[in-house]
């Protein structure tokens, strides 16, 4: 089973009863997506000579925090927009509510399947409770929900680089961070190789939410499968708003450039993730 048909498997049988939340969390999950979070956790699992089987579990979760992230972004209260991955946004087909509890849905069958059987059979007890610590500290106030908070007050307002800085960290670095990490942590890394692998997804997460900003200007809905221009609707503070589009890519090239170097850690070929570090700085989409 590769690690997209596991994405599914944990989701629970849509009964007639709750069909409902289970609809709109399957709606959001096939969607599509880059899926850059589960191929990072796969890639560091693979690079700290673990196995795929066992890290899928935790690349299942990763992605089932970052899409419950995008249903709530997504809803009236916070971006309010009506399109993603090319399709009209959870709450335009499920209404709000379930939107909402589609995205509870999400983040809860996270933790059951950092913790399922299957992520225990392959990696002991002791990984799991780690990766799970690991996610929640990432993926909560400290982490992505923090950042979520600090976009939101941030609108409208002019605010400073390093504010800028801390909001992107949080908001997306510290997700992708828990990909990178939990891949690790399943192959049994050392601190040192977590540290490393830290470093290098705060770096091109920092660069990816720089890039996404970029491309909301630049880009067009049909190539992004999202609304562009929402960040000027929503009067979002950006490094694009705030330093320009040119200063940006600066900003996001040297950004790839330290994440590659962070991966001198690492013993085993780090190709990939230096190819993935520059691809995700040059994407269109
Ligand atoms: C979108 O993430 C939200 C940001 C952090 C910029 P992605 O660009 O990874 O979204 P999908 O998964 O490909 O739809
Ligand atoms: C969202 O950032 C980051 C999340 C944690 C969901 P954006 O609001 O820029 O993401 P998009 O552009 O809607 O995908
Ligand atoms: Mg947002
Ligand atoms: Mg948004
Ligand atoms: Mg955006």
């Amino acid at each position: 089973m590769n690690w997209e048909q596991a994405l599914l498997s944990y989701l629970p049988e849509k009964t007639e009863e709750i069909a409902t939340v289970i609809s709109s969390m399957e709606y959001s999950l096939t969607a599509g997506g880059k899926r850059i979070r589960p191929m990072l956790t796969l890639a560091f699992a693979k690079l700290c000579g673990g196995s795929e089987e066992a890290a899928v579990p935790f690349a299942c979760a990763v992605e089932m925090i970052h899409t419950y992230s995008l249903i709530h972004d997504d809803l009236p209260c916070m971006d309010n927009d009506d399109l993603r991955r090319g399709k009209p946004t959870n709450h335009k087909v499920f209404g709000e509510a379930a939107a909402l509890l589609g995205g509870d849905g999400l983040l809860t069958l996270a933790f059951e399947t950092v913790l399922s059987e299957r992520a225990v059979q392959y990696n002991g007890y002791e990984k799991c409770v780690r990766a799970g610590r690991i996610l929640a500290e990432y993926a909560g106030a400290v982490g992505m929900i923090g950042g979520q908070v600090i976009d939101l007050e941030s609108e409208g307002r002019q605010v400073s680089v390093e504010r800028l800085r801390v909001m992107d960290e949080k908001k997306t670095g510290a997700l992708i961070a828990a990909a990178c990490i939990l891949g690790c942590i399943s192959a049994g890394a050392d601190e040192a190789q977590i540290q490393a692998a830290r470093e290098y997804a705060m770096h091109i997460g920092t660069a990816f939410q720089i890039v996404d900003d970029m491309l909301d200007v630049t880009s067009d809905t049909a190539t992004l499968g999202k609304p562009v221009g929402s960040d000027e609707e929503n009067k979002k503070s950006t490094y694009v708003s705030l330093l320009g589009l040119e200063e940006c890519q600066k900003i996001s090239r040297a950004l790839t450039d330290k994440a590659v170097a962070c991966l001198k850690q690492f013993d085993g070929d780090t190709d990939e993730l230096v190819q993935f570090a520059y691809q995700l700085c040059e994407r269109k989409k």
